[in-house]
Protein backbone atom coordinates (compact mmCIF):
# COMPACT_ATOMS: atom_id res chain seq x y z
CA UNK A 1 0.00 0.00 0.00
CA UNK A 2 0.92 3.68 -0.28
CA UNK A 3 2.17 6.95 1.47
CA UNK A 4 0.06 9.29 3.20
CA UNK A 5 0.22 12.06 0.33
CA UNK A 6 -1.21 9.44 -2.18
CA UNK A 7 -3.51 8.87 0.24
CA UNK A 8 -4.87 12.30 0.69
CA UNK A 9 -4.88 12.22 -3.20
CA UNK A 10 -7.11 9.66 -3.35
CA UNK A 11 -9.35 11.35 -0.49
CA UNK A 12 -9.93 14.55 -2.74
CA UNK A 13 -11.04 12.79 -5.47
CA UNK A 14 -14.73 12.38 -6.87
CA UNK A 15 -15.32 10.63 -10.09
CA UNK A 16 -18.79 11.25 -11.74
CA UNK A 17 -21.10 11.55 -15.01
CA UNK A 18 -24.57 13.37 -14.99
CA UNK A 19 -27.08 11.07 -16.82
CA UNK A 20 -30.12 12.91 -17.58
CA UNK A 21 -32.34 12.55 -20.75
CA UNK A 22 -31.99 15.09 -23.39
CA UNK A 23 -33.30 18.84 -22.42
CA UNK A 24 -33.75 17.58 -18.49
CA UNK A 25 -30.93 19.80 -17.72
CA UNK A 26 -27.29 18.40 -17.57
CA UNK A 27 -25.90 21.26 -19.41
CA UNK A 28 -27.11 23.92 -16.96
CA UNK A 29 -26.41 21.87 -13.66
CA UNK A 30 -22.71 21.24 -15.51
CA UNK A 31 -22.14 25.32 -15.74
CA UNK A 32 -23.55 25.86 -12.56
CA UNK A 33 -20.76 23.31 -10.47
CA UNK A 34 -18.31 24.80 -12.60
CA UNK A 35 -19.57 28.46 -11.64
CA UNK A 36 -19.47 27.16 -8.00
CA UNK A 37 -15.96 25.29 -9.05
CA UNK A 38 -14.53 28.54 -10.66
CA UNK A 39 -13.39 26.91 -13.24
CA UNK A 40 -15.40 29.63 -15.46
CA UNK A 41 -15.20 33.12 -15.39
CA UNK A 42 -18.49 34.57 -16.82
CA UNK A 43 -22.15 33.58 -15.44
CA UNK A 44 -25.25 33.80 -17.04
CA UNK A 45 -26.83 31.52 -19.75
CA UNK A 46 -25.26 30.42 -22.95
CA UNK A 47 -25.96 32.49 -26.01
CA UNK A 48 -27.12 31.29 -29.08
CA UNK A 49 -27.21 27.90 -27.93
CA UNK A 50 -30.65 26.86 -28.69
CA UNK A 51 -29.64 26.49 -32.54
CA UNK A 52 -26.54 25.06 -32.50
CA UNK A 53 -26.55 22.69 -28.87
CA UNK A 54 -27.02 19.51 -31.58
CA UNK A 55 -24.23 20.43 -33.56
CA UNK A 56 -21.32 19.10 -31.18
CA UNK A 57 -21.01 17.53 -27.95
CA UNK A 58 -22.59 19.51 -25.53
CA UNK A 59 -19.47 20.92 -23.55
CA UNK A 60 -17.70 21.59 -26.60
CA UNK A 61 -20.65 24.39 -27.47
CA UNK A 62 -19.80 25.49 -23.55
CA UNK A 63 -15.95 25.64 -24.77
CA UNK A 64 -16.37 27.04 -27.54
CA UNK A 65 -19.10 30.16 -26.74
CA UNK A 66 -17.41 31.17 -23.40
CA UNK A 67 -13.87 30.42 -23.68
CA UNK A 68 -13.93 28.36 -21.05
CA UNK A 69 -11.46 25.97 -19.66
CA UNK A 70 -13.04 22.72 -19.66
CA UNK A 71 -11.66 19.49 -21.62
CA UNK A 72 -14.11 18.08 -24.20
CA UNK A 73 -14.23 14.57 -22.72
CA UNK A 74 -13.54 15.38 -18.84
CA UNK A 75 -14.02 18.04 -16.96
CA UNK A 76 -11.88 19.24 -13.81
CA UNK A 77 -12.83 21.61 -11.28
CA UNK A 78 -12.53 21.65 -7.61
CA UNK A 79 -15.50 22.12 -5.07
CA UNK A 80 -14.23 22.87 -1.44
CA UNK A 81 -11.12 21.53 -1.80
CA UNK A 82 -12.50 18.07 -3.36
CA UNK A 83 -11.29 17.27 -7.07
CA UNK A 84 -14.19 16.66 -9.15
CA UNK A 85 -13.79 14.64 -12.55
CA UNK A 86 -16.53 15.22 -14.35
CA UNK A 87 -17.10 12.60 -17.10
CA UNK A 88 -19.29 13.63 -20.39
CA UNK A 89 -22.01 11.81 -21.24
CA UNK A 90 -22.99 12.41 -24.73
CA UNK A 91 -26.40 12.79 -24.87
CA UNK A 92 -28.11 14.68 -28.01
CA UNK A 93 -27.62 13.28 -31.48
CA UNK A 94 -24.00 12.27 -30.57
CA UNK A 95 -25.58 9.79 -27.80
CA UNK A 96 -23.99 6.39 -28.46
CA UNK A 97 -21.92 3.02 -26.92
CA UNK A 98 -19.71 5.77 -25.59
CA UNK A 99 -22.72 7.31 -23.62
CA UNK A 100 -23.19 3.89 -21.87
CA UNK A 101 -19.43 2.97 -21.46
CA UNK A 102 -18.02 6.37 -20.18
CA UNK A 103 -20.57 5.38 -16.95
CA UNK A 104 -18.19 2.15 -16.73
CA UNK A 105 -15.55 4.28 -15.34
CA UNK A 106 -16.99 6.81 -12.72
CA UNK A 107 -17.65 5.66 -9.15
CA UNK A 108 -21.43 7.62 -8.74
CA UNK A 109 -23.87 9.05 -11.06
CA UNK A 110 -25.94 11.94 -10.74
CA UNK A 111 -28.95 11.35 -12.01
CA UNK A 112 -31.22 14.99 -13.33
CA UNK A 113 -34.74 14.61 -13.53
CA UNK A 114 -36.96 17.41 -15.38
CA UNK A 115 -39.71 17.40 -12.42
CA UNK A 116 -42.92 18.06 -15.30
CA UNK A 117 -41.94 15.06 -17.43
CA UNK A 118 -40.64 12.47 -14.73
CA UNK A 119 -38.55 9.68 -15.69
CA UNK A 120 -37.79 8.82 -19.55
CA UNK A 121 -36.53 6.43 -21.85
CA UNK A 122 -33.24 7.62 -22.01
CA UNK A 123 -32.76 7.40 -18.10
CA UNK A 124 -33.93 4.06 -17.97
CA UNK A 125 -31.54 2.50 -20.19
CA UNK A 126 -28.62 4.91 -18.42
CA UNK A 127 -29.54 3.59 -14.93
CA UNK A 128 -29.90 -0.57 -16.29
CA UNK A 129 -25.89 0.16 -17.36
CA UNK A 130 -24.79 1.17 -13.97
CA UNK A 131 -26.39 -1.75 -12.51
CA UNK A 132 -22.97 -3.47 -14.08
CA UNK A 133 -20.91 -1.58 -11.66
CA UNK A 134 -23.92 -1.25 -9.05
CA UNK A 135 -23.00 2.75 -9.10
CA UNK A 136 -24.00 4.93 -6.43
CA UNK A 137 -27.00 7.31 -7.75
CA UNK A 138 -27.53 10.82 -6.55
CA UNK A 139 -30.92 12.19 -7.72
CA UNK A 140 -32.11 15.69 -8.80
CA UNK A 141 -35.59 16.71 -9.90
CA UNK A 142 -34.99 19.47 -11.98
CA UNK A 143 -37.18 23.06 -12.87
CA UNK A 144 -39.34 22.99 -9.96
CA UNK A 145 -39.45 26.92 -11.12
CA UNK A 146 -41.95 25.77 -13.59
CA UNK A 147 -44.97 23.30 -12.87
CA UNK A 148 -44.33 19.96 -11.94
CA UNK A 149 -45.85 16.81 -10.88
CA UNK A 150 -46.80 15.72 -7.78
CA UNK A 151 -42.76 15.22 -5.76
CA UNK A 152 -44.65 12.07 -4.47
CA UNK A 153 -45.33 10.80 -7.73
CA UNK A 154 -42.00 11.51 -9.02
CA UNK A 155 -40.52 9.23 -6.27
CA UNK A 156 -42.79 6.97 -6.70
CA UNK A 157 -42.13 6.36 -10.59
CA UNK A 158 -38.36 5.88 -9.53
CA UNK A 159 -38.78 3.56 -6.83
CA UNK A 160 -41.06 1.62 -10.04
CA UNK A 161 -38.93 2.11 -12.92
CA UNK A 162 -35.84 2.67 -11.60
CA UNK A 163 -35.65 0.15 -8.89
CA UNK A 164 -34.43 2.21 -6.26
CA UNK A 165 -35.50 3.17 -2.62
CA UNK A 166 -35.86 7.38 -2.17
CA UNK A 167 -34.61 9.09 0.21
CA UNK A 168 -35.72 12.68 -0.02
CA UNK A 169 -33.59 14.80 1.42
CA UNK A 170 -34.98 18.46 0.58
CA UNK A 171 -38.59 18.91 0.12
CA UNK A 172 -39.87 21.20 -2.51
CA UNK A 173 -42.38 23.87 -1.64
CA UNK A 174 -44.69 24.08 -4.19
CA UNK A 175 -43.54 24.70 -7.72
CA UNK A 176 -44.18 27.20 -10.82
CA UNK A 177 -45.12 30.47 -10.15
CA UNK A 178 -46.06 29.81 -6.30
CA UNK A 179 -42.93 27.70 -6.28
CA UNK A 180 -41.69 29.48 -2.59
CA UNK A 181 -38.45 26.93 -1.95
CA UNK A 182 -37.21 23.44 -0.42
CA UNK A 183 -36.84 22.80 3.08
CA UNK A 184 -33.80 20.63 3.79
CA UNK A 185 -35.21 17.53 5.84
CA UNK A 186 -32.05 16.78 7.73
CA UNK A 187 -30.47 20.42 8.23
CA UNK A 188 -34.12 21.64 9.22
CA UNK A 189 -33.58 24.75 6.97
CA UNK A 190 -35.70 26.37 4.39
CA UNK A 191 -34.45 28.15 1.00
CA UNK A 192 -36.22 30.29 -0.38
CA UNK A 193 -36.69 30.71 -3.91
CA UNK A 194 -36.03 34.10 -5.07
CA UNK A 195 -37.71 35.50 -2.08
CA UNK A 196 -38.33 39.20 -2.48
CA UNK A 197 -40.33 40.17 0.05
CA UNK A 198 -38.39 39.13 3.28
CA UNK A 199 -34.95 39.44 1.51
CA UNK A 200 -33.99 35.65 3.44
CA UNK A 201 -32.40 33.00 1.48
CA UNK A 202 -33.38 30.80 4.39
CA UNK A 203 -34.66 29.93 7.60
CA UNK A 204 -33.12 27.35 10.34
CA UNK A 205 -36.36 26.12 11.60
CA UNK A 206 -34.55 24.32 14.58
CA UNK A 207 -36.43 26.84 16.74
CA UNK A 208 -39.78 26.07 15.66
CA UNK A 209 -42.30 23.37 15.97
CA UNK A 210 -43.58 21.87 12.63
CA UNK A 211 -45.08 23.86 9.53
CA UNK A 212 -48.85 23.58 10.71
CA UNK A 213 -48.06 25.77 13.82
CA UNK A 214 -48.63 29.07 12.30
CA UNK A 215 -44.97 30.01 12.46
CA UNK A 216 -44.52 29.89 9.31
CA UNK A 217 -47.72 30.98 7.71
CA UNK A 218 -45.69 34.90 7.08
CA UNK A 219 -43.07 33.29 4.87
CA UNK A 220 -45.21 30.63 2.79
CA UNK A 221 -48.68 31.25 3.24
CA UNK A 222 -51.17 29.63 5.83
CA UNK A 223 -52.74 26.75 2.84
CA UNK A 224 -48.73 25.74 1.54
CA UNK A 225 -47.85 25.83 5.52
CA UNK A 226 -50.24 23.23 6.22
CA UNK A 227 -50.12 21.62 3.09
CA UNK A 228 -46.41 21.27 3.39
CA UNK A 229 -46.63 19.59 6.94
CA UNK A 230 -48.87 17.01 5.76
CA UNK A 231 -46.37 16.00 3.39
CA UNK A 232 -43.72 16.04 5.67
CA UNK A 233 -45.13 14.06 8.31
CA UNK A 234 -46.72 11.28 5.41
CA UNK A 235 -42.62 11.30 3.69
CA UNK A 236 -41.57 10.73 7.43
CA UNK A 237 -43.84 7.60 7.41
CA UNK A 238 -43.19 6.32 4.37
CA UNK A 239 -39.59 6.81 3.28
CA UNK A 240 -36.36 5.64 5.77
CA UNK A 241 -33.80 7.94 6.88
CA UNK A 242 -31.04 8.56 4.99
CA UNK A 243 -27.88 5.98 5.18
CA UNK A 244 -24.58 6.06 3.22
CA UNK A 245 -23.58 2.24 3.45
CA UNK A 246 -26.86 1.75 1.43
CA UNK A 247 -26.46 4.48 -0.84
CA UNK A 248 -22.60 3.02 -1.57
CA UNK A 249 -24.57 -0.11 -2.01
CA UNK A 250 -26.25 1.33 -5.08
CA UNK A 251 -29.62 0.36 -2.79
CA UNK A 252 -30.91 3.36 -2.18
CA UNK A 253 -31.15 7.26 -4.12
CA UNK A 254 -30.86 10.54 -2.00
CA UNK A 255 -33.29 12.83 -3.83
CA UNK A 256 -32.83 16.76 -4.18
CA UNK A 257 -35.98 19.11 -5.42
CA UNK A 258 -34.41 22.34 -7.00
CA UNK A 259 -34.02 24.66 -9.89
CA UNK A 260 -30.91 24.51 -12.05
CA UNK A 261 -31.53 27.45 -14.53
CA UNK A 262 -31.82 29.61 -11.13
CA UNK A 263 -28.89 28.11 -9.65
CA UNK A 264 -30.80 26.92 -6.94
CA UNK A 265 -30.43 23.66 -4.73
CA UNK A 266 -27.05 23.36 -6.80
CA UNK A 267 -24.63 23.92 -3.80
CA UNK A 268 -26.12 21.77 -1.10
CA UNK A 269 -25.95 19.08 -3.51
CA UNK A 270 -22.62 19.87 -4.13
CA UNK A 271 -22.00 19.67 -0.32
CA UNK A 272 -23.30 16.46 -0.32
CA UNK A 273 -21.79 14.86 -3.13
CA UNK A 274 -18.70 15.53 -1.54
CA UNK A 275 -19.72 14.11 1.90
CA UNK A 276 -21.78 11.27 0.61
CA UNK A 277 -20.17 10.50 -2.76
CA UNK A 278 -17.07 8.02 -2.42
CA UNK A 279 -13.09 8.37 -3.32
CA UNK A 280 -11.86 6.39 -6.40
CA UNK A 281 -12.57 2.91 -6.12
CA UNK A 282 -11.19 -0.26 -6.84
CA UNK A 283 -12.28 -1.90 -9.89
CA UNK A 284 -12.76 -5.90 -10.51
CA UNK A 285 -9.68 -7.55 -12.62
CA UNK A 286 -10.08 -11.02 -14.40
CA UNK A 287 -8.03 -12.36 -11.58
CA UNK A 288 -8.11 -9.89 -8.74
CA UNK A 289 -9.85 -6.35 -7.20
CA UNK A 290 -7.29 -3.64 -7.53
CA UNK A 291 -7.03 -1.12 -5.08
CA UNK A 292 -6.50 2.87 -5.86
CA UNK A 293 -4.35 2.60 -2.90
CA UNK A 294 -2.08 -0.05 -4.53
CA UNK A 295 1.45 1.16 -5.38
CA UNK A 296 1.94 -0.03 -8.76
CA UNK A 297 -0.14 2.00 -11.13
CA UNK A 298 -2.65 0.01 -13.11
CA UNK A 299 -5.79 1.80 -15.89
CA UNK A 300 -8.02 0.70 -18.08
CA UNK A 301 -9.13 2.28 -21.89
CA UNK A 302 -12.93 3.14 -21.63
CA UNK A 303 -13.06 5.09 -24.62
CA UNK A 304 -11.22 6.21 -27.65
CA UNK A 305 -11.89 9.64 -29.83
CA UNK A 306 -10.38 10.38 -33.36
CA UNK A 307 -9.61 13.43 -35.08
CA UNK A 308 -10.67 15.27 -31.59
CA UNK A 309 -8.29 17.76 -32.91
CA UNK A 310 -8.34 18.83 -37.06
CA UNK A 311 -4.80 19.66 -37.45
CA UNK A 312 -3.76 16.59 -35.39
CA UNK A 313 -5.35 13.97 -37.05
CA UNK A 314 -4.88 11.69 -34.24
CA UNK A 315 -7.05 9.12 -31.71
CA UNK A 316 -6.84 9.64 -28.70
CA UNK A 317 -7.41 6.79 -26.36
CA UNK A 318 -8.98 8.22 -22.55
CA UNK A 319 -7.50 5.90 -19.77
CA UNK A 320 -9.21 5.56 -16.32
CA UNK A 321 -6.74 4.76 -13.75
CA UNK A 322 -7.20 2.66 -10.97
CA UNK A 323 -4.27 2.44 -8.83
CA UNK A 324 -1.13 3.82 -8.34
CA UNK A 325 0.26 6.84 -9.52
CA UNK A 326 0.95 8.28 -13.20
CA UNK A 327 4.06 10.33 -13.85
CA UNK A 328 5.76 11.09 -17.25
CA UNK A 329 7.92 8.90 -18.79
CA UNK A 330 7.16 5.98 -16.65
CA UNK A 331 6.97 2.58 -18.43
CA UNK A 332 4.26 0.98 -18.99
CA UNK A 333 3.02 -2.76 -20.29
CA UNK A 334 -0.02 -2.77 -22.74
CA UNK A 335 -1.18 -5.94 -21.41
CA UNK A 336 -3.49 -7.32 -24.27
CA UNK A 337 -0.33 -6.82 -27.06
CA UNK A 338 2.26 -7.83 -24.04
CA UNK A 339 4.34 -4.42 -25.21
CA UNK A 340 6.45 -1.94 -22.77
CA UNK A 341 5.56 1.66 -23.59
CA UNK A 342 7.20 4.89 -22.53
CA UNK A 343 4.14 6.92 -21.49
CA UNK A 344 6.09 10.76 -21.82
CA UNK A 345 3.40 12.38 -23.61
CA UNK A 346 -0.43 12.02 -20.99
CA UNK A 347 -2.06 14.93 -21.24
CA UNK A 348 -5.35 16.66 -20.08
CA UNK A 349 -7.76 19.01 -22.27
CA UNK A 350 -7.43 22.64 -21.25
CA UNK A 351 -9.29 25.23 -22.93
CA UNK A 352 -9.30 23.30 -25.75
CA UNK A 353 -5.52 22.69 -25.90
CA UNK A 354 -4.02 20.05 -25.45
CA UNK A 355 -1.89 20.04 -21.77
CA UNK A 356 1.38 17.63 -21.46
CA UNK A 357 0.84 16.43 -17.30
CA UNK A 358 3.48 15.18 -14.77
CA UNK A 359 1.56 13.35 -12.77
CA UNK A 360 -2.15 11.65 -12.04
CA UNK A 361 -3.82 9.85 -9.70
CA UNK A 362 -6.61 6.96 -9.73
CA UNK A 363 -9.87 8.52 -10.11
CA UNK A 364 -8.35 10.74 -13.33
CA UNK A 365 -8.79 10.56 -16.62
CA UNK A 366 -5.66 10.89 -19.13
CA UNK A 367 -5.14 11.09 -22.87
CA UNK A 368 -2.97 8.63 -24.63
CA UNK A 369 -1.55 8.70 -28.08
CA UNK A 370 -3.25 5.69 -29.99
CA UNK A 371 -1.58 4.68 -33.19
CA UNK A 372 -3.79 2.14 -33.53
CA UNK A 373 -2.77 -0.15 -31.37
CA UNK A 374 -4.80 0.61 -28.42
CA UNK A 375 -8.42 -0.96 -28.04
CA UNK A 376 -10.99 -0.47 -25.72
CA UNK A 377 -10.75 -2.19 -22.97
CA UNK A 378 -7.23 -2.40 -22.87
CA UNK A 379 -5.44 -2.61 -19.47
CA UNK A 380 -2.15 -1.00 -18.84
CA UNK A 381 -0.01 -1.72 -15.84
CA UNK A 382 3.96 -1.80 -14.48
CA UNK A 383 4.09 -5.57 -16.11
CA UNK A 384 1.33 -7.19 -13.88
CA UNK A 385 -0.93 -9.73 -16.00
CA UNK A 386 -4.14 -8.63 -15.50
CA UNK A 387 -7.07 -7.55 -17.48
CA UNK A 388 -10.08 -5.50 -16.40
CA UNK A 389 -13.30 -6.34 -16.96
CA UNK A 390 -16.50 -4.76 -16.80
CA UNK A 391 -15.71 -2.41 -19.77
CA UNK A 392 -18.36 -4.22 -22.22
CA UNK A 393 -19.73 -4.02 -25.70
CA UNK A 394 -23.35 -3.30 -25.70
CA UNK A 395 -25.91 -4.89 -27.47
CA UNK A 396 -26.79 -2.23 -30.59
CA UNK A 397 -30.12 -0.66 -30.73
CA UNK A 398 -30.30 0.23 -34.44
CA UNK A 399 -29.24 -1.72 -37.45
CA UNK A 400 -28.23 -0.95 -41.12
CA UNK A 401 -26.97 -2.66 -43.95
CA UNK A 402 -23.88 -1.41 -45.30
CA UNK A 403 -22.99 -1.89 -49.09
CA UNK A 404 -19.96 0.00 -51.30
CA UNK A 405 -21.09 2.04 -54.60
CA UNK A 406 -17.88 0.39 -55.76
CA UNK A 407 -17.23 -3.13 -55.12
CA UNK A 408 -13.76 -3.37 -55.50
CA UNK A 409 -13.11 -1.75 -52.40
CA UNK A 410 -14.70 -4.32 -50.50
CA UNK A 411 -11.43 -5.50 -48.52
CA UNK A 412 -10.94 -1.75 -47.78
CA UNK A 413 -14.45 -1.21 -46.39
CA UNK A 414 -13.63 -3.97 -44.23
CA UNK A 415 -10.80 -2.54 -43.26
CA UNK A 416 -12.19 0.90 -42.28
CA UNK A 417 -14.86 -0.90 -40.38
CA UNK A 418 -12.99 -2.88 -38.34
CA UNK A 419 -11.12 0.28 -37.19
CA UNK A 420 -13.84 2.17 -36.28
CA UNK A 421 -15.42 -0.88 -34.72
CA UNK A 422 -12.19 -0.89 -32.23
CA UNK A 423 -12.97 2.87 -31.29
CA UNK A 424 -16.63 2.06 -30.49
CA UNK A 425 -17.92 3.64 -33.43
CA UNK A 426 -19.86 0.99 -34.74
CA UNK A 427 -20.29 -2.76 -33.88
CA UNK A 428 -20.20 -4.83 -37.31
CA UNK A 429 -21.84 -8.37 -38.09
CA UNK A 430 -21.37 -11.07 -40.84
CA UNK A 431 -24.47 -13.15 -40.65
CA UNK A 432 -23.47 -16.69 -40.80
CA UNK A 433 -25.44 -17.50 -44.29
CA UNK A 434 -24.12 -14.70 -46.58
CA UNK A 435 -21.59 -11.80 -47.10
CA UNK A 436 -23.48 -8.91 -46.10
CA UNK A 437 -22.16 -6.34 -43.75
CA UNK A 438 -24.66 -5.28 -41.24
CA UNK A 439 -24.01 -2.12 -38.96
CA UNK A 440 -25.30 -1.67 -35.05
CA UNK A 441 -25.36 1.33 -33.19
CA UNK A 442 -26.26 2.99 -30.00
CA UNK A 443 -27.04 6.67 -31.10
CA UNK A 444 -28.33 7.46 -35.09
CA UNK A 445 -25.96 9.69 -35.75
CA UNK A 446 -23.12 6.95 -35.55
CA UNK A 447 -23.96 6.10 -38.91
CA UNK A 448 -23.97 8.84 -40.64
CA UNK A 449 -20.31 9.40 -38.62
CA UNK A 450 -19.43 6.44 -40.07
CA UNK A 451 -19.94 7.15 -43.98
CA UNK A 452 -18.10 10.14 -43.60
CA UNK A 453 -15.20 9.24 -41.68
CA UNK A 454 -14.72 6.33 -44.52
CA UNK A 455 -14.82 9.27 -47.15
CA UNK A 456 -12.51 11.37 -45.95
CA UNK A 457 -10.33 8.65 -44.42
CA UNK A 458 -10.26 5.51 -46.42
CA UNK A 459 -11.71 7.20 -49.51
CA UNK A 460 -14.85 4.83 -49.65
CA UNK A 461 -18.20 5.78 -51.15
CA UNK A 462 -20.47 3.60 -48.78
CA UNK A 463 -24.47 3.67 -48.83
CA UNK A 464 -26.97 1.74 -46.15
CA UNK A 465 -30.51 0.05 -46.73
CA UNK A 466 -32.50 -0.53 -43.71
CA UNK A 467 -32.81 -4.00 -42.37
CA UNK A 468 -34.92 -5.81 -40.57
CA UNK A 469 -33.59 -5.80 -37.42
CA UNK A 470 -34.70 -4.34 -33.96
CA UNK A 471 -32.63 -6.02 -31.25
CA UNK A 472 -29.28 -8.12 -30.44
CA UNK A 473 -28.09 -10.59 -28.25
CA UNK A 474 -25.06 -12.62 -27.87
CA UNK A 475 -25.54 -16.44 -27.56
CA UNK A 476 -23.67 -18.39 -25.06
CA UNK A 477 -24.60 -22.04 -23.28
CA UNK A 478 -22.70 -24.19 -20.96
CA UNK A 479 -23.41 -27.16 -23.54
CA UNK A 480 -21.14 -26.96 -27.06
CA UNK A 481 -24.60 -28.98 -28.59
CA UNK A 482 -27.06 -26.53 -27.52
CA UNK A 483 -24.96 -23.81 -29.43
CA UNK A 484 -24.53 -26.10 -32.29
CA UNK A 485 -28.60 -27.13 -32.54
CA UNK A 486 -29.31 -23.33 -32.10
CA UNK A 487 -27.00 -22.65 -34.96
CA UNK A 488 -28.34 -24.94 -37.06
CA UNK A 489 -32.13 -24.25 -36.00
CA UNK A 490 -31.57 -20.38 -36.67
CA UNK A 491 -28.68 -19.64 -39.12
CA UNK A 492 -30.83 -16.49 -40.72
CA UNK A 493 -31.03 -14.51 -37.92
CA UNK A 494 -27.20 -15.58 -36.20
CA UNK A 495 -24.21 -13.52 -36.95
CA UNK A 496 -20.95 -12.96 -36.10
CA UNK A 497 -19.14 -9.84 -34.46
CA UNK A 498 -15.52 -8.87 -35.29
CA UNK A 499 -14.41 -10.99 -31.91
CA UNK A 500 -16.17 -13.87 -33.80
CA UNK A 501 -18.75 -14.23 -30.60
CA UNK A 502 -22.02 -15.13 -31.96
CA UNK A 503 -25.21 -12.95 -32.40
CA UNK A 504 -28.61 -13.23 -32.21
CA UNK A 505 -30.31 -10.26 -34.72
CA UNK A 506 -34.00 -10.40 -33.67
CA UNK A 507 -36.56 -8.95 -36.43
CA UNK A 508 -39.09 -8.22 -33.44
CA UNK A 509 -39.25 -8.33 -29.96
CA UNK A 510 -41.91 -10.95 -30.27
CA UNK A 511 -39.62 -13.30 -32.42
CA UNK A 512 -36.52 -12.42 -29.61
CA UNK A 513 -39.39 -13.53 -26.76
CA UNK A 514 -40.71 -16.58 -28.06
CA UNK A 515 -36.86 -17.86 -28.94
CA UNK A 516 -35.65 -17.46 -25.29
CA UNK A 517 -38.60 -19.28 -24.10
CA UNK A 518 -38.25 -21.96 -26.71
CA UNK A 519 -34.28 -22.19 -25.86
CA UNK A 520 -34.13 -22.10 -21.97
CA UNK A 521 -30.53 -23.89 -22.44
CA UNK A 522 -29.24 -20.60 -24.52
CA UNK A 523 -28.28 -17.42 -22.69
CA UNK A 524 -29.12 -14.39 -24.46
CA UNK A 525 -26.65 -11.31 -23.44
CA UNK A 526 -27.51 -7.59 -23.78
CA UNK A 527 -23.65 -6.78 -23.05
CA UNK A 528 -20.45 -8.82 -23.77
CA UNK A 529 -17.23 -8.23 -22.08
CA UNK A 530 -14.28 -6.97 -24.43
P1 LIG B 1 -29.62 18.95 -21.41
O1 LIG B 1 -28.18 19.32 -21.37
O2 LIG B 1 -30.01 17.91 -20.39
O3 LIG B 1 -30.14 18.61 -22.76
O4 LIG B 1 -30.49 20.23 -20.94
P2 LIG B 1 -30.09 21.77 -20.89
O5 LIG B 1 -29.27 22.05 -19.69
O6 LIG B 1 -29.59 22.21 -22.22
O7 LIG B 1 -31.54 22.37 -20.61
C1 LIG B 1 -32.60 22.21 -21.54
C2 LIG B 1 -33.53 23.40 -21.46
O8 LIG B 1 -34.10 23.46 -20.15
C3 LIG B 1 -32.82 24.74 -21.66
O9 LIG B 1 -33.76 25.61 -22.24
C4 LIG B 1 -32.53 25.19 -20.26
O10 LIG B 1 -32.38 26.59 -20.14
C5 LIG B 1 -33.79 24.71 -19.56
N1 LIG B 1 -33.59 24.50 -18.12
C6 LIG B 1 -32.61 23.81 -17.50
N2 LIG B 1 -32.79 23.84 -16.16
C7 LIG B 1 -33.92 24.56 -15.94
C8 LIG B 1 -34.63 24.95 -14.75
O11 LIG B 1 -34.25 24.65 -13.63
N3 LIG B 1 -35.77 25.67 -14.95
C9 LIG B 1 -36.22 26.04 -16.18
N4 LIG B 1 -37.34 26.74 -16.25
N5 LIG B 1 -35.57 25.69 -17.31
C10 LIG B 1 -34.43 24.96 -17.19
P3 LIG B 1 -33.80 25.90 -23.81
O12 LIG B 1 -34.87 26.90 -24.00
O13 LIG B 1 -33.87 24.61 -24.56
O14 LIG B 1 -32.39 26.48 -24.07
P4 LIG B 1 -31.86 27.95 -23.78
O15 LIG B 1 -32.26 28.71 -24.96
O16 LIG B 1 -32.51 28.39 -22.50
O17 LIG B 1 -30.40 27.77 -23.64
Amino acid sequence: MFNSNHEQELIKRRTFAIISHPDAGKTTITEKMLLFGKAIRISGTIKGRGNTKYAKSDWMNIEKERGISVTTSVMQFTYKNILMNLLDTPGHQDFSEDTYRILTAVDFCLVVIDAAKGIEERTKKLIDVTRIHHTPIITFINKLDRDSREPIEILDQIEKELKFNCIPINWPISCGKNFKGVYHIYDKIIYFYKNKLFKKKFLNLKNFFNFSDGSLDKYIGKDLAIHIGQELELITNVYSEFNKENFLKSIITPVFFGSALSNFGIDYLLDSLIEWAPSPLYRQSNKRKVHPQEKKFTGFIFKIQANMDLKHRDRIAFMRIVSGQYTKGMKLKHVRVKKNITVSDAFIFLAGDRISINKAYPGDVIGLHNHGTIKIGDTFTEGEEIQFVGIPSFAPEIFRLIYLKNPLKQKQLKKGLVQLSEEGTVQIFRPILNNNLILGAIGILQFDVVIERLRLEYNIDAIYKKVNIVLARWIKSENNHSIYKFKKKYSTYLAYDTSNSLIYLAPSTANLNIVMTQNSDIIFNKIREQ
